[in-house]
């Protein structure tokens, strides 16, 4: 079984102060312990929100490929894992749009997140001319095949997707349960495919755009959502304590 994961993308969003705030809010919740939770503020945040947290993990939302050294404006792995943060985002569709970061990149990311042990949510999803034109699931296998799917069995095991359409982030517009559903059904196959059953149910594969209170319910009791990501809902503790418990 897929472990059921709630994730916060907090995005660039939120004062120092008030960074602090919805961590100290969260921490006043009690979350159920078959639910992994996980925040992702600014990097600047990273290393005091890290060292506050009382029940969710604390991770980064982009790191970069290389080891140390003159890569202005960029974090490591090692930098991270030295204020114990060791999860990040791989390829959400920000940053693949506005930083143009590309498949390759992505792979690259990827391969040495494995090889520091550096634990990642890999994002996929298509933009909106996509899905009108029907090709997003060639869209998001593709993306899954260049820059994830090289992994071996022992790599891929437990690892964590979100499905983020694209035309659904921060628009208010949710895929539908059917949408989602279909989504993350031809994912999980492509994984058995590729790999074997046993693989396949064990990667957790997350619902990212325009999640929130009234539809997480519908959408987490799909039989191939685990969970989801979530931006703007996650910046108010109730709300983010609300999908914590719509499963
Ligand atoms: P949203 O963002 O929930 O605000 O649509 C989701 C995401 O980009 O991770």
């Amino acid at each position: 079984m897929a472990q059921k994961i709630v994730a916060g993308n907090w995005k660039m969003n939120l004062s120092s102060n008030e960074a602090k705030e919805l961590m100290s809010n969260l921490n006043e919740k009690s979350f159920p312990s078959d639910v992994r939770t996980i925040v992702f503020p600014s990097s600047i945040y990273v290393d005091s929100i890290a060292s506050t947290a009382k029940n969710t993990e604390v991770g980064v939302q982009n790191f970069s490929e290389n080891d140390n050294g003159a890569f202005t404006g960029e974090v490591s792995i090692e930098q991270l894992r030295s204020v114990n943060v060791n999860i990040g985002l791989i390829g959400h569709s920000e940053r693949r749009a506005y930083f143009k970061e590309g498949h390759e990149q992505l792979k690259n990311k990827v391969d040495h997140a494995i090889k520091n042990e550096f634990n990642f949510i890999f994002c996929c999803g298509e933009p909106l001319a996509i899905r009108e034109n029907g090709d997003e699931l060639t869209f998001v296998r593709l993306q899954l095949n260049e820059s994830l799917f090289h992994l071996i069995k022992e790599q891929m095991m437990n690892k964590v997707i979100a499905y983020e359409p694209v035309w659904a982030i921060g628009t208010g517009k949710t895929a539908s349960s059917d949408q989602a559903e279909e989504m993350h059904r031809n994912i999980r196959s492509w994984i058995e495919e590729k790999y074997d059953l046993e693989t396949a149910e064990s990667v957790s594969i997350l619902y990212g755009g325009s999640c929130k209170p009234s539809n997480a319910k519908e959408l987490f009791a799909c039989k191939n959502v685990d969970g989801g990501l979530i931006g703007g809902a996650a910046l108010k503790a109730d709300d983010f304590n609300a999908l914590i418990h719509s499963f």
